[in-house]
């Protein structure tokens, strides 16, 4: 039986969940649903991410330990994927024992080979990305996603070699066998190859107490984006075995992913350090990565900071369940940056929903009662709309796909008035 193993990004517990993780959510649940629908063997992954420096300094904050802190926000992101209807077969959490251990094994066999080696890191690091930073990435000696000035880092860590996988990389993005898509996503991250290269970087931290020890060296944590990459193999039970497809311990019948979603934020490492420690490790690369677009809110980016983050259980109480996630969906073309308010939705909700989709079934059911009579529908007669329809859900093209959906209402409406 073919096999579609689709994930979404862990997020961080920094912060509940709102709009955004929702909509990397709902879409993942799409297209594992639609992916059943055609008779593939699913599994929809997804998760939290909760070591590192961050999440330590917002425990503090609340004047929680970190792991009670971040017990509390997993708990609201399940809350709020059950309340979605999201169909994952996985739920991983960064701080279970099973990832904690598969996270030391994998390293130590990296650190084994010789692709993490001590050294020192003198440079710039923002709290808010959890990354390394350079200056070229800065505007007015800020990062841009955050807002803040990077902290000054002098440390001794153990780097891993990802300037050794760079060619490779460049090799297999450039020819589709690691696929990103959009287009215009992998043309940059093409260009970001070309222009400044790969260089090694830190992978474990001395100064962030909140992490999994490095296993031959505890006065270490984990850099928290190698811990948290790795939740991709550990959420489909892998022990940190490796190679692990030779019908060994750690043999996975889902690996490699089908496709992982996620957003623009997180591209260049999911790009660069995520497939270089899957080469280091022997295993293969996922298919494609696709980055669908990044929502503001008004014009603003959104976030707790702004108050301007809109939780999902809003938009349900407003509009229920499957209008919000038909809302969240089509908020705009999938691939494409947009911005989404509350009129949007409102105005969306009642051209399509109340108006389009709902008056036609008004309109329809009256017709059957009036006059007694019953439908017997023959679902999926129409195999031209079938092929079409996808078409469009293959290439993520899932406004397109929608609109096949609407003519064919508006259709019926026609039919209804003449
Ligand atoms: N913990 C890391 C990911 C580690 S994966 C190995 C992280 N977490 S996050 O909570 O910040 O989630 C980022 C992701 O959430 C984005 O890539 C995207 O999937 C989703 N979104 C968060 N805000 C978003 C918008 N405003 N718009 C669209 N998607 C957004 O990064």
């Amino acid at each position: 039986m073919k096999k579609f193993y689709i994930t979404t990004p862990v997020y961080y517990v920094n912060d509940v969940p709102h709009i955004g993780h929702t909509y990397t959510t709902i879409a993942a649940d799409v297209l594992a649903r639609w992916h059943r629908e055609l008779g593939e063997e699913v599994f929809f992954l997804t998760g939290t991410d909760e070591h590192g420096a961050k999440i330590e300094t917002k425990a503090k904050e609340m004047k929680l330990e970190p792991k009670q802190y971040a017990d509390k926000i997993a708990d609201a992101f399940k809350e709020a994927w059950q309340e979605l209807n999201i169909s994952h077969d996985g739920f991983l959490r960064t701080t279970g024992e099973a990832h904690i251990k598969a996270v030391q094994k994998a390293l130590r066999f990296m650190h084994d080979k010789g692709d993490i080696y001590l050294s020192k890191y003198e440079g710039l690091y923002c709290r808010g990305c959890e990354q390394y930073k350079s200056e070229r990435d800065l505007i007015d000696g800020m990062c841009q996603d955050h807002k803040i000035a990077p902290e000054k880092m002098s440390e001794e860590c153990y780097t891993f070699k990802l300037s050794k996988y760079q060619d490779e990389l460049l090799e297999k993005i450039k020819n589709d066998e690691l696929q990103i898509l959009p287009l215009n996503r992998k043309n940059e991250i093409v260009s970001f190859y070309e222009k400044e290269g790969l260089a090694d970087v830190s992978f474990s931290r001395k100064n962030v107490n909140w992490g999994i020890p490095i296993p031959w060296d505890k006065s270490h944590t984990v850099y928290v984006w190698a811990d948290a990459f790795l939740n991709y193999l550990t959420g489909l039970g892998w022990d940190g075995a490796t190679p692990f497809n030779k019908g060994g311990k750690g043999d996975l019948k889902f690996w490699p992913p089908s496709v992982q979603l996620m957003s623009k934020d997180i591209l260049r490492v999911h790009a660069t350090i995520w497939p270089a420690m899957l080469l280091s490790l022997g295993l293969p690369l996922p298919k494609k990565i696709f980055i669908h677009g990044y929502f503001q809110v008004n014009g603003q980016k959104m976030g707790k900071s702004l108050g301007n983050a809109i939780a999902p259980s809003d938009l349900i109480k407003k509009y229920g369940v499957d209008a919000a996630r038909y809302l969240i969906m089509g908020a705009t073309a999938f691939g494409h940056d947009g911005d989404i308010s509350w009129e949007k939705f409102n105005d969306k909700y009642n051209a399509d929903l109340a108006n389009g989709l709902g008056n036609l079934a008004a309109r329809v059911s009256n017709l059957l009662e009036t006059n007694k009579i019953g439908l017997d529908l023959e679902v999926g007669s129409d195999k031209k709309l079938i092929k079409k329809y996808a078409e469009n859900m293959q290439a993520f093209k899932f406004d397109e796909a929608l609109k096949i959906l609407w003519e064919k209402l508006r259709a019926g409406d026609t039919v209804l008035s003449d």
